[in-house]
């Protein structure tokens, strides 16, 4: 059974509340829950995570090592400033997909560079919360494409 960590960075506690034109009215707490029943459905283990902190996000990623099998992850505005982040899903070296509820590339242009993108095996951005469905899938899907 695969186990895949799920990470939200910071402001993701506010979903449903945080600028709903952009990130849609969906709570985070609702997120983790489709996210669970989806785990069942697809038969794997899933643990979600969020903080505000990226010392607490390195922190969580470093757990990973030997626990878990692959890591999803929103990093928020960390996916524009944290090398820190990087470089623990680097070190770790698990397959990591990166998904955005909104499509970065279409907002300003800050939001254009992603420091994850070079280390994890893809990204998922513009389908709101759906974009952690495809990315599930899509992380479970390359986990598979790994097994002998
Ligand atoms: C985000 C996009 C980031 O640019 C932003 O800072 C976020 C959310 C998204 O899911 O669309 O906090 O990661």
């Amino acid at each position: 059974m695969f186990r895949v960590q799920v990470i939200h960075g910071p402001n993701l506690n506010l979903l449903g509340l945080r600028e709903p034109d952009i990130y849609g009215r969906q709570t985070l707490a609702t997120i983790d829950a489709f996210l669970a029943a989806e785990a069942e459905l697809l038969g794997i283990a899933l643990d979600c995570f969020q903080s505000n902190s990226e010392g607490a996000l390195v922190d969580c990623l470093q757990a990973t090592f030997g626990h878990k099998d692959g890591i999803l992850i929103n990093p928020g505005a960390y996916t524009h400033t944290s090398v820190a982040i990087r470089d623990a899903i680097a070190a770790v070296g698990l397959p990591a997909v990166e998904v955005h509820l909104s499509n970065i590339h279409r907002r300003e242009s800050f939001r254009h560079h992603s420091y994850i993108a070079a280390v994890a095996v893809g990204q998922i951005c513009g389908f709101g919360a759906d974009s952690y469905r495809l990315g599930l899938h899509a992380l479970v899907h390359h986990l598979k494409s790994l097994q002998p």
